[in-house]
Parts: structure tokens; sequence; C-alpha cells
């Protein structure tokens, strides 16, 4: 064998050798998280998501290639580790936003157990204040803290949102849904987003997405 015959072979299997290392990685931290949300499947009582809408946020964060995200109303995790799964396959970050002490806690405890702890920014404040001061940018964000506040998050994050991004919320089809529909309504009428409702569990996730600034 030449010599730079065996120089190629050797790098082809470093790279077949790193590759196969990738998808060893890749396919741990799947196997931990479906185990993670499986396990815990019928467990959620604090206000979180049905497994149905998790599943929704997660193929959209896939579908659109999001990476810069933040959740309003993290609670104890569950929407935020089905974002977080998605933004392990984007190469993304989580930043979520809990005011309530021992729900952040938990959730913290949850994203070590999912192995999506890496991922998330978990942030104990009150979400008003907090909006406000964070810079972004974002391509994603789940609204799904007080009701009442949505249209004043969207307010204060439409301009961190980038062109191509989306803004959620859930909850968005509960009748007295106490805000939400002002907000829904809001949305629809901007000419820059392109609005839609995923039903999902029937509690309604809208979906925006920023077409121009
Ligand atoms: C519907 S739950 C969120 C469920 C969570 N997204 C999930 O699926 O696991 C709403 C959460 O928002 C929190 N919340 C309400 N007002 C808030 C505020 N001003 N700032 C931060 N969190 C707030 C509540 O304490 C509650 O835990």
């Amino acid at each position: 064998m030449t010599r730079r015959r065996a120089t190629l072979l050797a790098l082809a299997a470093v790279a077949v050798t790193a590759a196969a290392t990738v998808l060893a990685d890749e396919s741990a931290l799947d196997q931990k998280v479906r185990t993670f949300l499986e396990k815990h499947r019928g467990d959620w009582r604090d206000m979180n998501v049905p497994w149905v809408d998790g599943q929704i946020l997660h193929d959209l964060v896939v579908k659109n290639g999001h990476k810069r995200a933040l959740e309003i109303g993290t609670s104890t995790g569950h929407s935020s580790v089905w974002i977080a799964w998605a933004l392990s396959r984007t190469g993304g970050k989580l930043t979520t936003i809990e005011i309530d002490p021992s729900r952040h806690a938990q959730a913290v405890r949850n994203f070590e157990q999912a192995g999506v702890a890496a991922l998330i920014d978990a942030k104990l404040a009150d979400a008003h204040e907090l909006v406000k001061q964070l810079s972004g940018p974002f391509d994603f964000v789940f609204s799904d803290a007080d009701k009442g506040w949505y249209l004043q998050y969207f307010k204060d994050l439409d301009p961190k949102l980038e062109a191509g991004g989306c803004f959620t919320a859930h909850n968005v089809l509960r009748s007295g849904g106490g805000g939400a529909a002002e907000f829904l309504e809001y949305v629809k009428r901007l000419p820059n987003y392109r609005t839609t409702v995923e039903t999902g569990s029937g509690e309604g996730i809208s979906v925006s997405c920023k077409t121009s600034r």
C-alpha cells in the first residue's frame, strides 16, 4: 500500500469514528429525554402543557430550525423539556422564566433528570420585569404564564423577535382565557405576522411567525 493510500484510509477511519461518536451521543440524549418524558407522562400537576402540546412545540422548533428560544412560565418544566429536546437537534438554547420558587426548583431538578440542563437557562424572576430587560434577539417564544399579560409580553418582545421567528402562546382557545383572546385578535391583525392556531389538546397554541420587521 502506498503512503498516500494509507493516509487516506487513516483519515477516513477517523471521520467514521467521529461520526459514530456524534450519532451515539445524539441517540443517548434522545433516549434519556424520551425515557424521562414517558416515565413522567401522567405526573404533571402544575398547569403543565399536555403531552400533545409539548410534541407540537418540539416539532415546530425542529421544523423551523429555531435556536434562540424564550419561554414565559416554566412551572415544573414539561414544555421546557420538549422545547429543549428540539433545541438539542437545532443547536439552540432556551431561556425560561418562572416566578414561583418551588416550581422553579422542581423544574431545575427535572432538567437534570431529563438530560437537558445544559441547554436551559432557568430564571427565577417576575417575567413582567425580566422580559423587558432581556436583550434578545429571539427566534422562538412560548408564552404560557399569566394570560392577562400576553399582549404586553408580545409588545415587549416584538422588537426582539427576528424576522422568520415565531411567537407562540398557549390556551388561546380556552373560553374565558383572561386576555389570551385579546392577544390573539391583536396579532391576527398585524400585517407582518402570519398567525395560525394549532388545536392540539384543545387548549390551542397560536403560532405567529414574523414575515418582516
Ligand atoms: C401554565 S403554567 C406553565 C406551564 C409550563 N409551561 C409547562 O407546560 O410545564 C404558568 C406558570 O407561569 C408562572 N407565572 C405566572 N405569572 C408569572 C410572572 N409574572 N412571571 C413569571 N412566571 C409567572 C406561574 O407561576 C406558573 O407556574
